[in-house]
């Protein structure tokens, strides 16, 4: 197997970085080593995120992709991390076919020979420059290797045999989303989506709080891609909006947004279950089917899911499992955010359940208006709908009704 090694801090790793990746497999490498340091030594007591908080960005950021790996040597081995011990260690344990190419910045072309144990780099690998963004230097992609970081140097006069790759250099450096984070500036799309969880959930580059949520942002990714591979794309779509709607709604009533959000999202995880399915599920949980359940069993996909999301995915939250189980008919002493989900889920942009006027209320809610009026306003709205169309609205739905609107009409 051919293989490269791509050194440097990933502090942290960016799209620029698996971008050059492509460009090296282009060059006929089977793989692409990414090797964190531990310590740079160009960059002595750099600031930023810890070596394991890196190397933990830089394996999430690769998921599901045979031609990358990445080697934790230069931080098992502590101390200022030199590429010649590197390559020994690589070499030793992965048996490259060839020699292993070295993938260096034009940045550091000029000192290369300056490195430690150079001559021994130079002998054992094939050096690979790729370009790198400077942004002082206007004409980066149109440079062809001719000038560096400097402006001074012309790599043709390197004395050592490699080869340049011609590479985009992607206008992202670490430095430029460290500086974003810290100044609470957009950054979340410059890097892979398994750096941005690791950065959001342990706060690194002093990150601005932007949520005290009780829920964690991989476990809301984690069920966002599960909730994708179980519904159809017309389902997941709708789930999405589900769960903006949430959002919104959470955020006016001061609820957790993020809660809002993944129940939303997978409120309607069940939904191309079959019945047996459903069924199985609800049975082997100890659950009970009603009449109504019995008689309209589309019903089901909703208190099924809720057992199926403790059951496959550990999920304990009360308040969510309670916004899943009741989503379809309602429930008496519904909490908080099972209203919100209910009421999100019927005036999705793809239902045709609520009149625009309502729907304009919910979407810009009067101060004035309480989530149970709000509440008590979209299930009379529902059951509208459901009578207009000759649909059996159940008795739970109705006695929920009543009492609603004997509820905000007392308040
Ligand atoms: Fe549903
Ligand atoms: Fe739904």
């Amino acid at each position: 197997m051919k293989l490269a090694i791509l050194g440097g801090s990933f502090n942290p790793p960016h799209i620029g970085h698996l971008a050059l990746t492509s460009a090296v497999i282009s060059l006929g490498y089977d793989r692409v080593i990414l090797a964190p340091v531990f310590e740079s030594p160009f960059k002595r007591g750099a600031a930023g995120a810890s070596p394991q908080d890196r190397l933990d960005m830089l394996v999430a950021s690769i998921p599901a992709d045979s031609q990358l790996t990445v080697d934790d040597c230069e931080i098992r081995r502590e101390g200022v991390s030199y590429t010649a011990d590197t390559l020994d260690d690589v070499a030793r344990r992965y048996y490259p076919d060839g020699k292993l190419g070295l993938v260096i910045g034009d940045d550091l072309a000029q000192d290369l020979p300056k490195w430690h144990r150079y001559e021994e780099i130079r002998q054992k690998t094939d050096i690979i420059i790729a370009r790198r963004f400077h942004p002082f230097l206007e004409e980066n992609n149109e440079s062809n290797g001719k000038i560096t970081s400097t402006g001074k140097f012309d790599l043709d006069k390197l004395q050592y045999p490699h080869r340049i790759l011609d590479n985009a250099a992607i206008p992202i450096s670490s430095a430029m989303i460290r500086e974003k984070i810290a100044k609470n500036e957009p950054w979340k799309y410059f890097v892979p989506r398994g750096a941005r969880v690791v950065i959001e959930e342990r706060g690194l580059y002093s990150l601005f709080p932007t949520s005290s949520s009780q829920v964690s942002s991989s476990l809301v990714y984690r069920m966002e891609d599960a909730t994708r591979s179980l519904v159809s794309p017309a389902r997941f779509l709708h789930s999405r909006n589900v769960a903006l709607l949430s959002v919104d709604l959470c955020a006016h009533f001061g609820l957790d947004s993020r809660r809002g959000y993944l129940a939303g999202m997978i409120h309607d995880i069940c939904k191309s279950f079959s019945t047996r399915e459903l069924t199985d599920i609800i049975e082997r949980n100890g659950g009970k089917i009603s009449k109504t359940e019995k008689k309209k069993p589309s019903l089901l996909h909703a208190p099924a899911g809720a057992f199926f999301l403790r059951e496959k995915f550990g999920i304990q939250d009360d308040d969510i499992l309670e916004a899943v189980r009741v989503h379809t008919v309602g429930a008496r002493r519904m909490g908080q955010l099972a209203k919100i989900v209910f009421i999100a889920d019927k005036i999705e942009v793809t239902r045709p359940i609520v009149r625009p006027a309502v729907r304009e209320i919910c979407q810009h809610t009067p101060p004035d208006i309480s989530l149970d009026e709000l509440f008590s306003l979209i299930l009379d709205e529902t059951v509208d709908f459901m009578r207009s169309k000759n649909m059996d609205v159940s008795q739970e739905t109705l006695k929920l009704l009543d009492a609603m609107q004997r509820k905000t009409a007392s308040d």
